[in-house]
């Protein structure tokens, strides 16, 4: 009998030049740690992965601390991939933990227990990612765990552990400076993508790195990253310096 191998199931992030690079786009319904620097592009990546979603029809959730929705759109809305458009349909759910409506019974249940451990807020998140039937998730940024945490429960093992196995696709970025600095989260991801801001002869240059793709041969060079009006852009083929 013949069985379908979901685990190969490549999902395309719409990021031109990304998806080449990984032979049409990341392994589907699995965790992924972003990190990098203030700047680097994280948060234009991940709103670009979820565009990408909705327009396939996809469900996606995107969990905010940062920035407000309306804040997150406008920033958005000067690329041209359809993040605002993709916002206002049904497919596209926010949540901004700090700041958003507690209308949300995610926003109110994770409100409500702000300060609980790390394993009941993991399973209310889990939790309704499934009874969502949610495809992609993006968590921006591993901060929002430190907020709503009571300050001593912060580690991030259980809730990288449990977010590996939720049936979707999940980016969860992480703020990280030092790129030698190695969390345990990017030990326990599927794939850790690295976006670099360094400095070269000439000034800064922009870099995204795909250090670890499970399941898929990659080259862990850095390749050159740039914003364009259509978003990030990488260089699927060169690589840099
Ligand atoms: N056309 C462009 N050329 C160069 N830089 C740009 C362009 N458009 C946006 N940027 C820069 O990209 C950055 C925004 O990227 P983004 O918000 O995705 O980064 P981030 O990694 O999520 O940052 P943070 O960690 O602060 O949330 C800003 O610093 C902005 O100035
Ligand atoms: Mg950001």
């Amino acid at each position: 009998m013949a069985t379908a191998d979901v685990s190969t199931e490549s999902l395309e992030t719409g990021v031109p030049g990304f998806d080449r690079a990984l032979d049409g786009g990341l392994p589907a319904r699995r965790l992924y740690v972003l990190c990098g620097p203030p700047g680097s592009g994280k948060t234009t990546f991940s709103s670009r992965f979820i565009a990408t979603g909705a327009a396939n029809g996809e469900r996606c959730l995107f969990v905010t601390m940062h920035e407000t929705v309306d804040q997150l759109i406008a920033d958005m809305s000067q690329y041209d991939f359809g993040f605002a458009q993709a916002a206002e349909t049904d497919q596209v759910e926010f949540i901004n933990v700090v700041e958003g409506s507690e209308r949300n019974p995610l926003t109110k249940a994770m409100r409500k227990h702000s300060g609980s451990s790390v394993n009941q807020l993991t399973n209310r998140l889990t939790t309704y990612i499934e009874s969502r039937d949610i495809d992609r998730v993006v968590i921006d940024s591993t901060m929002v765990l430190e907020y709503l945490l009571s300050g001593t429960d912060t580690d991030l093992v259980p809730f990288v552990t449990k977010l590996k196995h939720v049936d979707a696709t999940v980016l969860l970025i992480a703020e990280m400076t030092d790129p030698t600095a190695y969390a345990p989260e990017h030990y326990l991801a599927h794939g850790v993508i690295f976006f670099h801001n360094f400095l070269e002869d000439e000034g800064m240059r922009r870099g995204l790195q795909i250090l670890k793709m499970r399941g898929v041969p990659i080259s862990a060079d850095i390749r050159p990253l740039t914003f364009t009006p259509k978003g990030i852009q990488i260089d699927a083929e060169a690589t840099s310096p």
